[in-house]
């Protein structure tokens, strides 16, 4: 089998067939997503978040994302990889961001990179595309932004709506291939699938797009804590891990493990 590329993404819109895309930051996991057929993954900086133990995105290096999509990308075969580029690592400009594109395909071996930004992210999808690197833009609530975005609904009122379809035709016009769309409100994410080429992936925005993605860690319930309202989970793996950990824990406090046939002689 040969992995899933762009072309074969653009070709699912045509169609009007809708794909699901899931953070992943771990090869065993990826594994996971990979023999269930998922089949597009993305090594989000939610690490930051979901793996890292940090507060937001923004102290997420390219390290840490190199270390750790080459991992994804080893688990897994069929996928296509995605590698967010971190916080200030291409806002300097195009020479940096196609620097920092070229690690992650280089060294991780992703098949493409995503940034934040639509008209302000402009030469660097450019730059990062015409060296022949797929771009997936992020347009909507953008969380490298926190400081000054907060996180809420983006894209409401008309301004912010107009410049919302302003900043996903740009990202199209400068070669991106996708456009994930985060936290905006579902009519207006179904204008800008309707007025694009390149399929749109939503997060919090509505049933129209051509994609879905999830965090893993909230998808599957192992995130701690209150999960946003456009999460859906589909397993309560905090419980079940937990759960296990604590029988483990009896087990060995009870002399119950390791039993005989655990044991050698
Ligand atoms: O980092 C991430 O997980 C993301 C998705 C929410 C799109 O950027
Ligand atoms: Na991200």
């Amino acid at each position: 089998t040969r992995r899933i590329t762009v072309r074969d993404l653009a070709l699912a819109k045509e169609r009007g067939e809708k794909w699901p895309m899931l953070t992943a930051y771990d090869a065993m996991t990826a594994s996971v997503f990979d023999e269930a057929g998922i089949p597009v993954m993305l090594v989000g900086d939610s690490m930051g978040n979901c793996h890292l133990g940090y507060d937001t995105t923004v102290p997420v290096t390219m390290d840490e994302m190199t270390m750790l999509a080459a991992a994804v990308v080893r688990g897994t075969s069929r996928a296509l990889i995605v590698g967010d580029l971190t916080f200030g690592s291409y806002q300097e400009g195009p020479v940096q961001a196609l620097r920092s594109a070229t690690r992650l395909i280089k060294e991780a071996g992703v098949g493409a990179v995503k940034l934040e930004g639509g008209e302000r992210s402009l030469a660097q999808t450019e730059a990062i595309v015409r060296a022949g690197i797929p771009v997936m833009a992020h347009l909507g609530l953008t969380p490298q932004s926190v400081n000054t975005m907060g996180y809420r609904v983006q894209g409401r009122g008309d301004e912010a709506a107009h410049q919302l379809v302003r900043d996903a035709k740009a990202a199209e016009a400068a070669g991106a291939f996708a456009v994930v769309l985060e936290l905006v409100p579902a009519e207006l994410a179904a204008e800008v699938t309707r007025s694009l080429h390149i399929p749109t992936i939503g997060i919090g925005a509505g049933p129209d797009t051509d994609a879905q993605v999830l965090v893993w860690t909230d998808m599957a319930g192992l995130t701690g804590g209150k999960v946003p309202r456009f999460t859906k989970q589909y397993a309560d793996l905090r419980r079940v891990l937990g759960d296990a950990a604590k029988a483990f824990a009896e087990d060995v406090v009870g002399s119950a493990f390791p039993a005989e046939e655990h044991t050698f002689h």
